[in-house]
């Protein structure tokens, strides 16, 4: 580490210890990493430390399960619990006339943060809530055919096979090798499986499996060009990759923000498209004058108004690391692993090496070793915790280290998997 920046740091770190308060921390380190390159920076343990320092995470297990849900901050924890405080002095007129009303300024932020109109953002429970309220909203009739892919998450798929029992529509699904040869083989697929019968597409920004990376605007202009509605799965991508919803040009994208941006669990948003809102149903009934209101996505009844609240603490969070230097960070630390692994004849990397393609999630699959056995051994033996994503083309070991794991932690499982291995 350059001396000038270790006492950048050490001042920085000073003055936060005075304060105890993660998000200065968070901040006094970004400030101390003096316009440094992201790919310098997530190379920079002093600085990762400081954001590890902002969560409370149990320091004995080692989770690589973050793609699942992840911790949040302290600093969003401590917002949540201050607000559930608050609510319960007074529920009918705390929640109803103070806290709940704040969620238009969340969907300010939230639309400024990801890129799109507020009027076109809903804020949501989580990825299922947002891409159900698409997917059942969307009117097909019967022989309507539905394109996706055969890795797309399997309550998504669920939801379409329970269209298709109701209402008789079709489901399609293509399938695609891990890694693929390239985006454009990806777009090919999509293209070559269009027929006049397509009427909905649903993708994924980037699977929950291999973390694969799909080209989205580039289908979404094929779609738009047959009038063909694209629903993007972008569970995994909210602050965990740059890019805006601007960008996409897509019609629905549903994420969870208890994944890589760190709100409250039980948090997403959903984005729709502001010439489909009018045509399409939300999941719970809303009144006529809603149609084309985006609000009509949010008509689920009493919640907690402190979870969708947090959010925009969670943004300052994400907004105070940067995320370039985040996205940076998750890939330095998957090809710390991965490309010691992928000199193991017995480790299959599964996940694209392009960096286009794929950012923090990473999958390890093994010649002549169960994959369930290396999980289970890993869990059970060294509390190092990964997911194992069985699937009918391939199974392994889905890998999800965070902004506050540490490279010690990242050895330390890629010395167990090759120990297992061994034995
Ligand atoms: C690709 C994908 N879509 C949708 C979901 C559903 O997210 P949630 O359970 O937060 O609603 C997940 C959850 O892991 C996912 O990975």
């Amino acid at each position: 580490m350059h001396r000038r920046n270790f006492f950048q740091l050490a001042a920085a770190g000073a003055a936060a210890a005075f304060q105890d308060n993660a998000i200065e921390r968070v901040r006094a380190a970004a400030s101390a990493t003096g316009g440094r390159t992201p790919e310098d920076v997530a190379r920079d343990e002093d600085y990762w430390s400081e954001i590890r320092g902002a969560f409370s995470i149990d320091r004995n297990i080692i989770n690589f399960n973050n793609g699942h849900v992840s911790p949040a901050p302290r600093t969003v924890q401590d917002i949540l619990r201050r607000e559930l405080d608050f609510t319960d002095m007074g529920p009918w007129h705390t929640m109803m006339n103070v806290l709940e009303r704040q969620i238009e300024n969340v969907r300010v932020r939230l639309a400024a943060y990801a890129g799109c109109d507020p009027e076109e953002m809903a804020i949501t429970r989580n990825a299922s809530e947002s891409l159900e309220n698409a997917q059942y909203g969307i009117d097909l009739k019967p022989g309507d055919e539905v394109l996706t892919t055969n890795q797309d998450y399997p309550r998504m798929l669920t939801t379409f096979r329970q269209r298709e029992r109701r209402e008789g529509i079709v489901l399609k699904t293509i399938s695609f090798p891990v890694p693929p040869p390239s985006m454009d083989d990806l777009y090919q697929r999509f293209e070559r499986a269009v027929t006049p019968k397509t009427k909905l597409i649903l993708v994924c920004h980037i699977t929950n499996r291999t973390g694969q990376i799909f080209p989205i605007k580039r289908i979404c202009q094929m779609a738009r060009s047959r009038n063909i509605p694209v629903i993007v799965d972008g569970a995994h991508a909210v602050s965990h990759f740059p890019f805006k919803l601007s960008d996409l040009d897509c019609d629905f994208y549903g994420t969870s923000l208890h994944k890589w941006t760190y709100a409250p669990i039980g948090t997403g948003f959903l984005y729709v498209r502001k010439s489909r809102i009018a045509s399409t149903w939300p999941l719970m009934a809303a009144d006529k004058r809603q149609d084309d209101d985006i609000r009509k996505f949010e008509e689920i009844g009493t919640h907690p108004a402190a979870n969708h609240n947090a959010i925009s603490e969670a943004l300052v969070f994400n907004e105070n690391i940067g995320i370039d230097r985040k996205a940076e960070r998750l890939r330095y630390l998957r090809d710390r692993w991965a490309n010691r692994l992928s000199q193991n004849p017995k480790c299959k990397i599964l996940h694209s090496l392009d960096p286009a393609q794929s950012c923090g999630i990473g999958f390890l699959a093994f010649n002549g070793a169960e994959a369930l056995k290396i999980h289970d051994a890993l869990w059970n033996k060294y509390q190092i915790l990964t997911a194992y994503v069985p699937h009918e083309e391939y199974t392994g070991l889905r890998v999800t280290p965070n902004v506050y794991t540490t490279v010690k932690e990242v050895d330390r499982f890629a010395d167990m998997v090759e120990k297992e291995l061994r034995n």
